[in-house]
């Protein structure tokens, strides 16, 4: 019965199901996902390695001897992740609504002479009140989408040639995405805002981003794959519904991981030597799953890259967009 409604799409009926061919499921951890790897020799970049699922990705990365470049939206909250890591951390202040503080972190990682096997676009915001904007974008999809959008494009240069691009999206890019997708007129939020549906649009914006990059890297050994981590207590949930963010012992038990379970999946993607050829494809429970009709819609991703660019490019001059 219980996996009859596991196999249905119902999206919280996810912790019932069995673990994959992997033998890795809803209830692993980071820790047994990367059960004996030796990261040693690996540099991996991490954004939002301040908190929740970011701060448990650089734990365990440090922990297997991986080199963590831990991205936070000040150089303080970098320093604070220290804690965490071993001797090895680089941090590094880099805020994901700021070109410049983009540029100024790409370029320090650049002449420093860093070579990068991964990074893990893990930064997020969720279900802002009232529509916020900078520079002339929705908050949610230019922190969520194209911050993480500009901030690859400028460490493609020190890429290793196997090197993994993991972006932590949701399964909010269908549960509460738009009917139509991605919205290419409205990317300011001017024309209508729904605090959900727009960080439903910047996952589904991560998700289409990770499918046009694995195209894109089809004839290289390089990788580029989306996740989707399960329902986490962060303080992600910090403007969300309180039923939702204070809980009652049925909606954790049924929906909720803990965060050593939510944070498996990233690191699993974006380091486990069984995933190298693994590219374009969307995962949970640190196992392949099928996305949306339009977390599938190459068209729209590669329109969402053009625009992506054409964003990147207006708003690295100091202008709005304009949509
Ligand atoms: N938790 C869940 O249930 C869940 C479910 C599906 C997907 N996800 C995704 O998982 C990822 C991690 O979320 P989480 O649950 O760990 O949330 P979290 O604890 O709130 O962590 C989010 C991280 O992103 C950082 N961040 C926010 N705005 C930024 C900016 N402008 N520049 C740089 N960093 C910024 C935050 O920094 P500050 O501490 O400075 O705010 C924080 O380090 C997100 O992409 C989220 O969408 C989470």
């Amino acid at each position: 019965m219980l996996e009859t409604l596991a196999s249905s799409r119902i999206p919280f009926m996810d912790r019932f199901s069995k673990v994959g061919a992997n033998g890795l499921g809803f209830h692993t951890t980071g820790e047994e996902a990367t059960k004996s790897l030796d990261l040693k020799n690996k540099t991996i970049v991490v954004t939002g390695a301040n908190s929740g699922l970011g701060l448990e990705t650089v734990r365990v990365l440090s922990l297997r001897g991986a080199t963590v470049i831990g991205m936070a939206r000040t150089i303080e909250k970098a320093n604070s992740v220290r804690s965490v890591a071993n001797e090895q951390f680089i941090p590094l202040e880099c805020d994901l609504s700021e070109p410049s503080s983009i540029t100024q972190s790409a370029e320090d990682l650049v002449r420093s002479g860093t070579q990068i096997d991964s990074i893990i676009c893990n930064a997020g915001i969720m279900a802002l009140p009232k529509l916020q904007q900078k520079h002339g974008v929705e908050l949610q999809f230019l922190t969520n989408h194209i911050g993480h959008f500009m901030l690859v494009s400028l460490l493609g240069p020190i890429l290793t040639n196997k090197a993994r691009v993991t972006v932590v999206s949701s399964s909010a890019h269908k549960v509460f995405s738009y009917h139509d997708g991605i919205q290419f007129d409205n990317f300011s939020g001017n024309k209508h805002y729904s605090p959900q549906k727009a960080y439903g649009h910047s996952k589904l914006a991560n998700l289409l981003f990770a499918i046009e990059l694995a195209k894109r890297l089809q004839t290289t050994n390089q990788t580029a794959n989306a996740v989707h981590p399960g329902v986490i207590r962060t303080n992600l949930l910090r403007h969300y519904n309180p039923v939702i963010k204070y809980g009652s012992i049925i909606i954790e038990k049924l929906l909720f991981k803990n965060v050593h379970e939510g944070a498996a999946t990233q690191i699993y993607v974006s380091a486990h030597p069984d995933l190298k050829r693994v590219n374009g494809k969307y995962f949970s429970n640190c196992n392949i799953k099928e996305a949306s009709t339009h977390g599938k819609d190459q068209v729209m991703a590669e329109k969402l890259w053009v625009y992506s660019e054409k964003i990147v490019n207006e708003i690295s001059q100091g202008n709005d967009w304009k949509d």
